[in-house]
């Protein structure tokens, strides 16, 4: 009986690892590989509002490579910080 309760312990431990794993990093699908996006390290680093009309968040309804390529690649050449070559940020 107690070794089911750790194990169910365990597993619901680990399903909760899971779900913030999924929080933390981001997944923009793009052709030419999908970019994986710190969303939790870039959260603790810079104000909402350098990617976020608001302090809230959400969906941005302006995402593609456009956006992005200012946006992200931007910050990152200007502050000589991130990646800021093509394979860098996309993966195959
Ligand atoms: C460096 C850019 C950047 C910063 C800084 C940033 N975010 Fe985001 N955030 C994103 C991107 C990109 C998405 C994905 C947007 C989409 O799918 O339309 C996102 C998504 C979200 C979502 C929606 C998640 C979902 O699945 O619906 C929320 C809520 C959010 N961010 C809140 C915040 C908050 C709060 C902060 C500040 C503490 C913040 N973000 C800082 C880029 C950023
Ligand atoms: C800082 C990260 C970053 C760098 C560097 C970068 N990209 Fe992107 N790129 C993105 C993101 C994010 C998107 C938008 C993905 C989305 O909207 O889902 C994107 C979108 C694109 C798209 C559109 C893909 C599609 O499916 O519509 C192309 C093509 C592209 N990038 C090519 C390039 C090329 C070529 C370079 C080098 C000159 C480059 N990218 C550098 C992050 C980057
Ligand atoms: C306003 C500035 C800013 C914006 C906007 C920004 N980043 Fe960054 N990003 C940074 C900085 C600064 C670092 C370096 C962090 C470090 O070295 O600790 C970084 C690092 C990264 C890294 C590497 C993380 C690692 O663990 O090494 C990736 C990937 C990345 N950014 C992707 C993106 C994408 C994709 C976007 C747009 C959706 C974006 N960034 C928007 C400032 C920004």
């Amino acid at each position: 009986m107690t070794r089911f309760v750790t194990v169910l312990a365990l597993t619901l431990f680990a399903a909760g690892l899971a779900a913030a794993a999924e929080d933390a990093v981001v997944v923009l699908p793009a052709k030419n590989g999908n970019v994986s996006f710190p969303h939790q390290k870039h959260k603790e680093a810079l104000a909402c509002t350098s990617c976020h009309e608001t302090e809230k968040g959400g969906k941005i309804a302006d995402l593609g490579k456009d956006w992005a390529h200012k946006t992200c690649m931007g910050c990152h050449k200007e502050k000589g910080k991130g990646p800021a070559k093509c394979n860098e940020c996309h993966k195959k």
